[in-house]
């Protein structure tokens, strides 16, 4: 068997850059990757630690009290309502679920899935592992008269920040419906709106109240600081969930029964996700002011977890630039061709790594 030909895994090429930056007397400020750094709250560490007692095997599809705190979240948060708690599927985060779902969904070789022109690589990565064929596309327009098997968006996006509105959202929708392609909305950055407010592709507003050939992918990693638990699920069409959960439980896909009692906890949480957002809100507004002032121009970012900057130039020559003021960021070709005169800023370090970056931009 011949594995499929995967991209090479691009923060290898950022190590060169990293060390230039560590160098940096003050110290390195790593704004390259999106990895919390504030405290996971009390509560879903007490919870998690509650269910550190159950040597049983966990099911796949989550105990109900899970997808029933997940059905809440998203209405009380995001305004969704008719998700059946039996169409909601707990995942080990949503990495794994990104790269696998046009595979777990049965696309293959002679299926187009599409992906944003500028995107999180995994999107990429999960259409290569199913044989299929990716395509970069922001517009409908630009895909003529493909029939695609899957089309992924990411509202806001990973890594330019940009939201769709209401209105694209739904063209989306009925332009799919009527080419049965299945439309997965990645919304793990849902509640960090900053200048306008991202809807769920869940919205009654957005799918007229239909949820056939819908999903919507969400994580806790950012709302809740528990990347490192792996905690994610996927909502909406029930079918389709219900051919995720199918292959899933063959496949031993299961989300640890002491996560999936974490998870309860931070769903429940509003005020968990406000005093989360207080901080990146404060850290955005810091950079973005420094990197302004320092020449750099912000494109999009009015949501999210990054600013999407740019100084006109070759990335790479940018993030050498940074690097040299011990500011580590990634480069805007590791989301696509498009991305080539951009960098992805992280609003993820601790409130004094942040000062630290504005010190030096203004130096
Ligand atoms: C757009 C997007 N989707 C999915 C993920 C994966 O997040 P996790 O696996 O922690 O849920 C990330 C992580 O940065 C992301 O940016």
């Amino acid at each position: 068997m011949i594995p499929p030909s995967l991209p090479d895994f691009p923060w290898d090429q950022l190590a060169e850059y990293g060390a230039r930056a560590r160098a940096h007397p003050g110290g390195i400020v790593d704004l390259s990757v999106g990895t919390p750094v504030d405290p996971v709250a009390e509560n879903v560490r007490a919870a998690l630690a509650s269910a550190s007692d159950l040597p049983g095997y966990p099911t796949t599809h989550g105990i109900p009290e899970l997808r029933t705190a997940a059905v809440a979240a998203l209405s009380r948060r995001h305004g969704v309502t008719g998700v059946d708690p039996q169409a909601v599927l707990p995942t080990i985060g949503s990495k794994e679920l990104v790269a696998w779902l046009p595979r777990l969904l049965g696309a293959g070789p002679g299926d187009v899935v599409v992906i944003p022109e500028v995107a999180y690589p995994t999107y990429e990565v999960g259409v290569l592992l199913a044989g299929a064929e990716p395509v970069r596309a922001d517009g409908l327009t630009q895909l003529g008269p493909r029939r695609p098997a899957i089309l992924w968006l990411n509202s806001p996006s990973n890594p330019t920040g940009r939201v769709l509105g209401v209105d694209h959202l739904r063209k989306v929708v009925e332009w799919a419906r009527e080419r049965g392609t299945v439309v997965v909305s990645d919304e793990c950055y849902l509640a960090l709106g900053w200048e306008s407010e991202p809807v769920s592709l869940l919205h009654p507003s957005v799918t007229g109240g239909r949820l056939d050939g819908l999903l919507a992918v969400h994580s806790l990693s950012k709302s809740a600081n528990l990347a490192g638990y792996r905690a994610g699920f996927v909502a909406g069409d029930p079918e389709l969930v219900a051919r995720l959960l199918a292959v899933r439980k063959h496949a031993g896909m299961i989300v640890p029964r002491p996560v999936q009692q974490a998870m309860v906890a931070a769903l429940d949480d509003d005020e968990g996700v406000a005093r989360q957002r207080e901080r990146y809100a404060h850290r955005r507004l810091l950079l973005r002011k420094a990197l302004r002032d320092s020449g750099f121009r912000i494109d999009h970012s009015e949501a999210g977890l990054y600013l999407w900057s740019t100084r006109d130039e070759d990335a790479w020559t940018t993030v050498g630039w940074l690097a040299d003021r011990g500011i580590l960021v990634a480069p805007g070709t590791f989301y696509g061709p498009a991305g080539r005169q951009h960098v992805r800023v992280a609003l993820t370090a601790t409130d004094e790594r942040v000062e630290a970056a504005a010190e030096r931009l203004a130096e």
